[in-house]
């Protein structure tokens, strides 16, 4: 994914053509063409004939500063820039935002308006930013069309989920301009982490009490994802170990599939002494049951006792190696977020444990979480906001964080740099 863009250092001077196809998301490519000018890009616009019910021409042109084109047919146009300058001129493509059927055309190659045209004329990397209906996005057809589209090297920026123009909430909205913004310059800015190789944990573990019965969790896997993905978008060799969570595998990242927490705890090990860094996002079950039932455990009229064993520390484990990396650990807690905190991270070793509120539409099964980044020597607290923008900020934080220790200047056990107090650091988004 990273290969096709060229390091440079954030989006400016980069030439983006913007294509903006229908739907109701398309008046937030305004606000996005304002973003990427005050990141410094280029910006022309191209709509399709649908965006043009929804956001006149007129409004782009005053926003991108050039011409809008919408038609292939458009002859005063044509002769000012011809489409196959126009295609040649894009450094990238960005389609936000991109409907159904914009993504269907482009994965299979039609050229049936002006912006696909483009596409299928330009070698300009492509990012897409979806809005649609979340059952057309769930649709098996759309899914195979990402899925095509991805595997072409085609990023796809959210979309992301929550309340949609219907009284329906889901993935399908279109992602903020300020997040597309924040994925596309993470495409093209520094690679913190080239070169080092990033392990990640993440999902919950089940722990099998019979052959149709486990104890498990609610995470859903989506904050480890998100680190990987934002790890791997630092140039990172990324492992991601997952326990049994629904979701896609980021782009450029290795994936192995485990299901108890012995299982990830023996894919992690076996990965961890040759990994720089160790991030462990997963939610480890606890407890297994003394033994598995070969059968279905059968009512007999009376309470059930299942005895349990206490499962193996993972993150201690790796902390505890000889060779050991980079140390991060997760935290989730229902109170006393950082003495808690703080104990696990003294407790287990670590050299950074992220902290965050578990429980009443917090963490696990929520889209958005706040987290409180707590090393030896300072906490950073990072304010609420979608998963992979918090991802994106907090592995820039770990990176850095990496480095120093690296170089001798700790920010491990050793240090004895100043706190950081908790409020100036505070970010936003
Ligand atoms: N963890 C682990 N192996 C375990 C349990 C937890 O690697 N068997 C890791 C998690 O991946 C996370 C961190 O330890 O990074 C803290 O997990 P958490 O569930 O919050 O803490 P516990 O160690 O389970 O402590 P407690 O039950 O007291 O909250």
């Amino acid at each position: 994914m990273a290969s096709q863009h060229e390091a440079r250092n954030g989006l400016a001077g980069l030439r983006i053509l913007l294509g903006v196809s229908g739907g109701i998301a398309a008046y937030k490519a305004c606000e996005l063409v304002r973003r990427l000018r005050d990141a410094g890009a280029e910006v022309r616009v191209v709509l399709t004939a649908n965006a043009a019910r929804f956001v006149t021409p007129l409004t782009f042109q005053a926003l991108s500063g050039q011409p809008v084109r919408s038609g292939l047919w458009d002859e005063a146009a044509e002769a000012a820039m011809g489409h196959l300058e126009l295609a040649h001129w894009a450094q990238h493509i960005v389609i936000a935002p991109a409907s159904a059927d914009v993504i269907a055309r482009l994965a299979h190659g039609f050229a049936t308006d002006l912006l696909t045209t483009l596409c299928l004329a330009s070698e300009a990397p492509l990012a897409i930013a979806p809005a649609m209906n979340l059952r057309m996005w769930a649709h098996a057809a759309t899914q195979a069309n990402v899925a095509v589209l991805r595997s072409r090297g085609a990023v796809f920026l959210g979309p992301a989920e929550g309340r949609m123009a219907e009284p329906e909430s889901g993935p399908g909205r279109l992602l903020e301009p300020h997040d597309i913004v924040a994925g596309l310059t993470a495409l093209y800015g520094p690679k913190r982490l080239a070169g080092k190789r990033v392990l990640v944990s993440a999902g919950p573990t089940y722990e099998d009490i019979d052959p149709v019965r486990f104890i498990g969790n609610r995470s859903s896997g989506r904050m480890g994802f998100a680190v990987a993905q934002a790890a791997a978008e630092q140039g990172a060799n990324v492992q991601l170990v997952a326990g049994p969570v629904h979701l896609t595998t980021p782009p450029g990242v290795a994936r192995v599939d485990v299901r108890s927490a012995r299982e990830m705890r023996e894919a992690v090990m076996a990965r961890a002494e040759g990994s720089d860094i160790y991030i462990g996002a997963a939610a480890v079950g606890d407890f297994r049951p003394h033994e598995i039932a070969p059968h279905k455990l059968k009512k007999n009229g009376g309470a059930l006792t299942l005895s349990l064993d206490e499962n193996p520390d993972i993150l201690a484990g790796v902390a505890a190696l000889a060779r050991r990396p980079f140390v991060v650990g997760f935290a989730a807690e229902t109170q006393n977020i950082e003495t808690y905190a703080r104990a696990k991270l003294e407790r287990k070793k670590l050299d950074l444990i992220a902290a965050n509120r578990v429980g009443e539409g917090h963490g696990f099964d929520a889209c958005e979480n706040e987290i409180l980044l707590i090393s030896r020597d300072g906490i950073e607290r990072f304010a609420r906001a979608d998963k992979l923008a918090l991802a994106r900020q907090l592995v820039a934080r770990i990176a850095e964080k990496a480095q120093a220790k690296n170089e001798g200047r700790g920010t491990g056990s050793e240090s004895r740099r100043k706190l950081v107090p908790v409020r100036a650091r505070t970010r936003t988004r």
